[in-house]
């Protein structure tokens, strides 16, 4: 099992900001990690919320079941430290993703306060970035 977990806005996917986040929906997100875990021979659950302590509490969930995740923060990535304390609490691998690449955007987005608490970080591959992810934590066999 793997969770792929989703913070605030990345529900409108497809509709929010095309030309930074692409035309494909959070349905086709889904549906994509999905499937990747199928052939990986995982299975994965996808989640989204845009409540901090929604996410808090999953990240809480994924650390004591020791369940892997692929997180993409969105906009907690660059200022929340609950959700940094939450994820140093894990001992399962978590990589960080973003669908565009934050280093290229403006300034606040150059900054992450969970990177160095995450195993790695993917982001700038659009939805490839889950993916990448993905295969990164089948690779470390560490999921059940
Ligand atoms: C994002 C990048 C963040 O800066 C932004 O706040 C998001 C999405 C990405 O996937 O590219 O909501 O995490």
């Amino acid at each position: 099992m793997i969770l792929v977990l989703n913070g605030p806005n990345l529900r409108r996917l497809g509709t929010r900001e095309p030309d930074v986040y692409g035309a494909e929906t959070f349905d086709d997100l889904a549906a994509l990690c999905r499937d990747t875990g199928r052939e990986l021979g995982h299975h994965v659950e996808v989640r989204q919320t845009d409540d901090e302590s929604e996410l808090v509490g999953w990240l809480h969930e994924a650390a004591d079941g020791r369940i892997p995740v692929v997180l993409n923060p969105a906009a907690f990535t660059h200022y929340s430290y609950a959700l940094r304390d939450a994820i140093a609490q894990r001992t399962a691998p978590l990589v960080e993703v973003h669908i565009s690449n934050p280093a290229a955007r403006e300034e606040f987005r150059h900054t992450s306060v969970v990177a160095g608490v995450a195993t790695g970080t993917i982001a700038g591959f659009g939805l490839q970035s889950y993916v990448l992810a993905l295969h990164a934590i089948s690779e470390m066999n560490t999921t059940s």
